[in-house]
């Protein structure tokens, strides 16, 4: 079986639905970069174990990024993946667990990369918003698209509105795509992209409001 390491930062809402999901893989530890991260209680109500690498401990980069890395090597996992963890990792760490590092991003990427997604995505006036999971690679939320889930933008939506939609869809298509690694049919391609066998997709279109009447 499969074992994963899950890194959060703070309210753990998609590490809670990773575990709940009931996906055919072990869930070895969860990793906060910070000590008053919500999702450690909720981790722990599951019987899982916690670690906390606390950012504050490592004010250099890259003696924080050589912790989390004895951390994490010492579940030897095969799959790591961040659950709203809002540290940037050095190309050094994301070149080491290259294939085996996963990211959720509340937009559809490679639309807004980086913070206030949906405050953007409102100043904008985009009329689809979403989320997308992807391979992490050195460049920060460009790294090889797995899955995306989109949505539309309603009128009267509010940056906390469409969060909350958005998150709705982060909590199915993380452990969609989690399953597809943990169950050998996802992996990182030499040419960059992705490979991915028999994931059954059901071919299913969001057309832009307005344009399908
Ligand atoms: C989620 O919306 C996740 O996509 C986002 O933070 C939130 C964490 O919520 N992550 C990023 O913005 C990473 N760049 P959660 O702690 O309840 O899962």
């Amino acid at each position: 079986m499969k074992s994963l390491v899950i890194l959060i930062s703070g309210r753990g809402s998609n590490m809670q639905a990773l575990v709940e999901a009931k996906l055919s893989a072990r869930i070895a530890a969860i990793i906060s970069n910070r000590a008053d991260a919500e999702g450690l209680e909720a981790a722990k109500r599951h019987g899982i174990e916690t670690r906390v690498v606390n950012q504050l401990s490592y004010p250099r980069r890259e003696a924080f990024d050589a912790a989390l890395t004895d951390a994490i090597d010492a579940y030897d996992p095969d799959l790591i993946a961040l659950a709203g963890f809002m540290r940037i990792l050095g190309e050094d760490f994301v070149n080491r667990y290259q294939g085996k590092l996963i990211n959720v991003h509340p937009s559809l990427l490679p639309a807004f990369p980086g913070l206030n997604t949906h405050r953007r995505a409102l100043q904008e006036g985009v009329k689809i918003h979403g989320c997308t999971v992807h391979f992490v690679t050195a460049q920060m939320d460009r790294g090889p698209i797995i899955i995306q889930a989109a949505i539309q933008v309603l009128p009267d939506d509010t940056e906390q509105t469409l969060a909350a939609r958005v998150l709705q869809e982060e909590h199915r298509i993380y452990p969609e795509a989690v399953r597809w690694f943990t169950e050998g049919r996802l992996r990182l391609a030499s040419t960059g992209g992705i490979d991915v066998g028999n994931a059954g997709f059901d071919g299913s279109v969001l057309y832009s409001p307005g344009l399908c009447k």
